[in-house]
């Protein structure tokens, strides 16, 4: 049985106040809050077990490299991999999707090729393809969004064709909630021959993914999403495509036999992880791992369903809330993302704050998308296993404050 309320007696943040208020954490799309578990395999890591890995002979580093890649292991386990071949420890989502941009697309592409990536991406999804573009003389292509904010798929066809070298796209936007159709885009990219990115930084956090289904041949996403540390992140590759790929970083680790004019590369997953990696990061994130395991993905993607159509309810009752997206919690993931009368955002979430209430205020690295919708950003509260409908009450009563503060907001 899944209790928020008891899930939140893991979190020792959550304990604190804020103004004098509870904390209530609703900047989950940016980065959520870490259990007890977490923050401890951290310590204890460097408490009993600190090391270099794959390196030494000696006791702490076999612990080291055992814990690492044994959390690799459940990693590849948590996205359906099959194998742990595939699954590079990157620094994040962004450096996971420009390990791809450097070492496969700057490789392949060329003039008159196409990237085709989507109205809703987040930056990082976009200027490392805006940078392969400028060095390659490939152009970028994107499929717009419906007045709803969900991919408008009818215009797929006309913009797939033999130049499409590449298809990127979110699995669920971090502004508008929307959940996209993997395998469907994936299943049609494909069939020009073009190779699939799946930006998953909002999406494996929040729902049960597997990359075999849905048959990419990348995907990417953080641990500091999902319970774990930050600086730690994961690209999945489809093993043969990642064999014929050029290193992204050279250094230690990641060769096999380095002369003073060359050098040969390691095997796979090693041969993308260039130097001494975030070592004690991945070993948390195998306890947030765990934690979510426990929770089990299907659960927390209900959970957050419930929530969301809370919410949407909720905060539609008010006429001058306006919510951008799906406003559909079956469509939508745990991201509602809205303006209230002419406020602005930075103001609303400024109040919020003076209530204890953390949403995110602004474009959320969405600058593009913004200038569709025409606005300057938005309010943005998103949840995740911790947060109940008490949540999202004081969020409501704490925007009907704000609306006494500014009056003139509403005409
Ligand atoms: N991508 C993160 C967000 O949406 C930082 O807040």
């Amino acid at each position: 049985m899944f209790d928020a309320k008891l899930i939140q007696k893991d979190f020792p943040i959550l304990n604190r106040q804020v103004h004098g208020k509870r904390l209530v954490y609703l900047d989950n799309a940016a980065t959520t809050q870490k259990p007890a578990s977490v923050i401890a395999a951290e310590k204890e890591y460097y408490e009993q077990s600190n090391s270099n890995i794959h390196r030494g002979i000696h006791t702490l580093s076999e612990e080291a490299t055992t814990q690492y890649e044994g959390v690799r292991e459940k990693t590849a386990a948590f996205i359906g991999a099959g194998s742990t071949e595939g699954v590079i420890f990157t620094r994040n989502t962004t450096e996971a999707i420009n390990l791809v941009a450097w070492s496969w697309a700057r490789r392949h592409l060329k003039k008159g090729d196409e990237v085709l990536l989507t109205a809703a991406e987040h930056h990082s999804n976009l200027v490392p393809w805006q940078l392969v573009a400028r060095a390659t003389g490939a152009k970028l292509q994107f499929i717009p969004l419906t007045p709803q904010g969900e991919l408008d798929l009818k215009r797929l066809d006309a913009l797939l064709s033999r130049r499409t070298k590449l298809v990127s796209f979110t699995a669920m936007s971090n502004v508008l909630g929307t959940i996209t159709p993997v395998k469907d885009i994936t299943r049609r990219a494909h069939a020009v021959g073009a190779k699939v990115l799946v930006d998953a930084a909002q999406a494996v956090p929040h729902m049960p993914i597997n990359v075999q289904e849905a048959a990419c041949d990348f995907l990417a996403f953080s641990a500091h999403k999902m319970l774990g540390p930050t600086g730690v992140g994961v690209l999945y590759g489809r093993p043969e495509l990642l064999d014929t790929m050029e290193p992204f970083l050279g250094g230690g680790d990641m060769i096999l036999e380095v002369w003073r004019d060359h050098s040969t590369w390691n095997e796979l997953p090693w041969k993308f992880e260039a130097g001494t990696p975030n070592i004690s990061g991945v070993v948390a994130f195998g306890a947030a791992l765990n934690y979510l395991n426990r929770l089990g993905m299907a659960a927390v993607r209900q959970h957050e369903k419930d929530l969301t159509a809370y919410a949407l309810a909720q905060l539609g009752k008010d006429p001058h809330v306006t919510i951008y997206g799906p406003r559909d919690a079956e469509r939508q993931g745990g991201v509602v993302s809205f303006n209230y009368g002419a406020i602005h955002p930075h103001d609303l979430g400024t109040l919020l704050d003076q209530e204890g209430i953390a949403i995110r205020a602004g474009h959320h690295c969405c600058q593009p998308l913004m200038r569709d919708y025409d606005i300057s950003g938005t309010a943005r509260a998103s949840f995740y296993v911790y947060n109940t409908r008490d949540d999202v009450d004081a969020l409501v009563a704490a925007i009907k404050k704000a609306a006494t503060v500014f009056s003139g907001a509403f005409s």
